[in-house]
């Protein structure tokens, strides 16, 4: 069975080079055999993380959609802007509502043996790179086995094609290569 991989971009903005990224990033995934499923998480419009909010009322609606996404995929494959050297507040919301669990259910159910790829661009000479260790970071600590390969695409203003590909046809290449070592885990994960 194909390995399931689901991607998102942590931005909201409208053109979001990391947004593009992911296509990319998706496409390799799915040559090496993955399913992907592409969510936009801005989407779920989750509210800002208030512990109150949840001692009172439970886990919001959206963030159980998300959450059931999370727990029927095996892999994430996550582009993911840089903000201040760390990855942005969109995501940071995201995996934090994601790990709540609900009544009756113990430790990280979204997160457990899954296994995740990141790629990010940005318009600075790093392309993102800093924030990637933040977020490698985080997701190691919530049990999620993140795989060394990462690319981190700089200069991202004059990186992509009007249709949204990266013009440089080797570091395409490269980002393919992250999403389809994710798949090619998965399946030897599985096996
Ligand atoms: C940025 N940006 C940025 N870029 C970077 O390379 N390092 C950084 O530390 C920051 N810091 C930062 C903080 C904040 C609050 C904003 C809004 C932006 C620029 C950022 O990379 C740029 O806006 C990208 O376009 C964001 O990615 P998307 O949304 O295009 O995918």
């Amino acid at each position: 069975v194909s390995p399931k991989i689901l991607a998102f971009a942590g931005s909201t903005r409208r053109d979001s080079f990391n947004r593009k990224l992911l296509t990319t990033a998706v496409a390799g995934a799915r040559e090496a055999g993955a399913e992907v499923t592409v969510v936009e998480l801005s989407d779920y419009e989750l509210p800002l993380f208030n512990q109150d909010l949840e001692a009172e009322q439970g886990l919001p609606a959206a963030a159980l959609k998300l959450k059931e996404l999370f727990v029927a995929h095996q892999g994430l494959l996550i582009a993911s802007p840089e903000y201040n050297s760390s990855f942005t507040p969109l995501l940071k919301n995201t995996l934090d509502w994601v790990s709540r669990s609900s009544p009756g259910e113990t430790g990280l159910v979204a997160f457990q043996g899954k296994a995740a790829a990141l790629v990010s661009a940005s318009p600075g000479a790093l392309g993102g790179l800093r924030g990637l260790v933040h977020l490698r970071s985080l997701l190691g600590n919530i049990n999620v086995l993140v795989i060394p390969t990462q690319v981190a695409v700089s200069k991202a203003m004059d990186a992509f094609a009007d249709d949204g590909s990266l013009k440089d046809a080797r570091q395409a290449a490269s980002v393919k290569q992250v999403g389809a070592q994710l798949a090619e885990l998965l399946k030897k994960l599985s096996s």
